[in-house]
C-alpha cells in the first residue's frame, strides 16, 4: 500500500497528523473478552471505527475501516510483526507460519499445495462419505445440540484429511493417543492452551495443560509419520500428511522436515476444526431464524441432487452460488474468528492519523463487517448482497479470513467442506430454531454447546 508512510526512528510526523480517538481503559480488556460484539459496536459508535483501547495490554488500536485493515495485514517484514501474547507463540512454536516472517513465504507456498486447488477437489469424494455417514447417525425426528452435533462430523472430516489417521479403534492400536475419544480431549486440551493468559507452565494452568497437550500430539504424529513411511506407495493428494511426505521424499533438504511435518499437522487442524465447526452451525442458525431463504436454496439444490450417488462433485459446487452467499452472510454477521493482532515495530502514518512504534493493531471483522457504506442495513441477514452485481467491494472491507501476507491458507477448504454439508442438510432435513442462540465470543464466536435445534429428516440419506 503506497500511501503508508513508514517513519524512520525519530522522525516527526507530518503537521496535522493525530493518533485514533479514545483513551485506553484499564477495564477494556475484560469488557472485550466478556462481549468484544458489544465493546467494538459501542466504541464503534462513539469514536468511530478506528479507535484506542488497552486490550491485552499496551495500547491496541482497532482498526475496522479497510484501508486501515489493508494497512494492518500488509507490514510484515517492513513495519509490523504478529502481535499475539507470548503464551498464544510458545504455543505455536518454531514452525507456524507466524514464528518466521523470513521464511513464511516459502513454507506457506510449500503447504498451498496440500491445502488449496487441485489437492482440496481431490479431497471431495472423502468429504463427501464422511458427512453423508455421520449425518446418518442424525435423528430421523427429534432434538440435537447444535455446535456438538456439527463439531462432531467436522471432526471426523478434518482429522483423516489433515493429519492422516483413520478414526477406527483399529487403526490406534500400537500408537500413543489410544482412540478418537483421547484425540478429541487432548486436542481440546492443546486448542485451549493458545488463549490460557497465565504463562505458567504448570498443569494447574491452561497454558501449562496445552503445552503437554501439543507434546503427546507431537508424540503422537511422530508416530504415524512413522507408520505411514513404512506404507508402500504413499498418494500425494489422498491427505495433507502425505503431500509433505511425497514432497520431502523427493526434496530431502526442502521445506519438509519431520518436524515441521508434525506441527504443520497438528497447526492446520488447530485453525481449521473450530472455525468450520462455527461455520456450519451458525449458518444452520441463520437459516433457522430466516426460513424464507429455503425455498431458493432447495431450488438451487435440485439439479444436483443425484438419487443414485449421494457424492457432490466441485463441478456441483459452482452451481449454487446462493448456497455461497448464505455462507458468506454468515461470514460477515457471525465472523467465527477472532482477531488479527500485528505489533507496530515502526510508527507509521495513513489518512493524517498516526500509529505508534510499539502499538498492536487489532483488524477487527466485528466493525469492519458492520460499517454501512459497505454493508447497507448491516443488522439484517440479507444473503443477496453477496448476488448482486456492484461494483466490486474493497476486499479489506469483508475479512472473515483475513486478508493480506497471512490471508487464510485453508479458506477454500474451509468453504468447500461448509458447502457439502450445508447441501446434504438442505436436501435431506429440515430444521428450526425457537429461540435466539447463546454464543461463546472469545476466542472464537461459537454457539453455546447447551443450544438445542428441532430436526426432521424428509430423505433417505
Ligand atoms: C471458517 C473457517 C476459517 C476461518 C473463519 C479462518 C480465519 C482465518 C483468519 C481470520 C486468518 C488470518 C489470521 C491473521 O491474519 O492473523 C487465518 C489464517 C490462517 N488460516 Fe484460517 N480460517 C478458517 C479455516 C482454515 C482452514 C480450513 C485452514 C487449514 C486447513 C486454515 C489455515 C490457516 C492458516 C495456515 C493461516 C495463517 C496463514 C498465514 O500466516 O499466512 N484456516 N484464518
Amino acid at each position: 500500500m503506497s500511501d503508508v508512510l513508514v517513519l524512520e526512528t525519530g522522525q516527526t510526523p507530518p503537521t496535522g497528523t493525530q493518533t485514533p480517538p479514545r483513551e485506553p481503559k484499564w477495564t477494556d480488556t475484560f469488557a472485550y473478552i466478556a462481549n468484544p460484539d458489544q465493546f467494538c459496536r459501542h466504541n464503534l459508535k462513539q469514536y468511530g471505527p478506528i479507535f484506542k483501547t488497552s486490550v491485552f495490554g499496551g495500547t491496541t488500536v482497532f482498526v475496522g475501516s479497510a484501508r486501515a485493515v489493508q494497512m494492518a495485514l500488509n507490514g510484515d517484514l517492513r513495519y509490523t510483526e504478529i502481535g499475539l501474547p507470548q503464551t498464544t507463540m510458545t504455543m505455536f512454536g518454531e514452525y507456524s507460519l507466524f514464528q518466521r516472517p523470513d521464511l513464511h513465504r516459502q513454507r506457506k507456498s510449500a503447504l498451498r499445495v496440500g491445502l488449496a486447488g487441485q489437492a482440496v477437489q481431490g479431497y471431495i469424494p472423502k468429504i463427501n462419505h464422511v458427512i453423508v455417514q455421520r449425518l446418518q447417525a442424525w435423528p430421523t425426528q427429534g432434538e440435537i445440540a447444535l455446535f456438538p452435533a456439527v463439531e462432531q462430523i467436522c471432526f471426523d472430516v478434518l482429522v483423516p484429511l489433515l493429519l492422516g489417521v483413520e478414526l477406527s479403534d483399529a487403526y490406534f492400536q500400537g500408537l500413543p493417543i489410544m482412540s478418537k475419544t483421547e484425540l478429541k480431549q487432548v486436542y481440546k486440551t492443546f486448542f485451549d492452551g493458545f488463549y490460557g493468559l497465565l504463562p505458567w507452565r504448570s498443569p494447574l494452568t491452561t497454558f501449562g495443560r496445552g503445552l503437554q497437550a501439543r507434546a503427546a500430539l507431537i508424540e503422537f504424529m511422530q508416530a504415524v509419520i512413522h507408520r505411514r513411511k513404512s506404507e508402500a506407495n504413499l498418494d500425494p493428494t489422498s491427505d495433507f500428511l502425505s503431500m509433505m511426505l511425497v514432497s520431502q521424499e523427493a526434496d530431502p533438504e526442502g521445506v519438509f522436515s519431520n518436524t515441521l511435518i508434525e506441527n504443520q499437522c497438528l497447526l492446520q487442524l488447530w485453525a481449521s476444526h473450530y472455525e468450520i465447526s462455527g461455520l456450519v452451525s451458525s449458518w444452520m442458525y441463520q437459516l433457522g431464524h430466516h426460513p424464507e431463504h429455503f425455498a431458493d436454496l432447495r431450488a438451487e439444490q435440485a439439479p444436483i441432487k443425484d438419487t443414485a450417488s449421494s457424492t457432490i462433485t466441485g463441478e456441483q459446487l459452482k452451481m449454487v452460488p446462493f448456497l455461497e452467499a448464505t455462507i458468506q452472510e454468515t461470514l460477515r454477521t457471525l465472523p467465527p474468528s477472532s482477531t488479527a493482532n500485528r505489533r507496530l515495530t515502526q510508527s507509521v502514518v495513513l489518512d493524517s492519523i498516526l500509529y505508534e512504534k510499539g502499538w498492536t493493531l487489532i483488524a477487527e471483522p466485528r466493525i469492519a463487517h458492520i460499517l454501512p457504506e459497505h454493508f447497507s442495513h448491516p443488522d439484517s441477514y440479507q444473503p443477496h448482497r453477496f448476488m448482486e452485481d456492484i461494483s466490486p467491494r474493497d476486499k479489506y472491507a469483508y475479512i472473515p479470513f483475513g486478508g493480506g501476507v497471512h490471508a487464510c491458507l485453508g479458506a477454500q477448504l474451509a468453504m468447500v467442506v461448509a458447502k457439502i454439508f450445508a447441501s446434504h442438510l438442505l436436501q435431506n432435513f429440515e430444521w428450526h430454531v425457537q429461540s435466539p442462540a447463546p454464543f461463546v465470543q472469545f476466542p472464537l464466536k461459537k454457539i453455546k454447546d447447551n443450544y438445542p435445534i428441532w430436526i426432521s429428516q424428509f430423505n433417505t440419506l
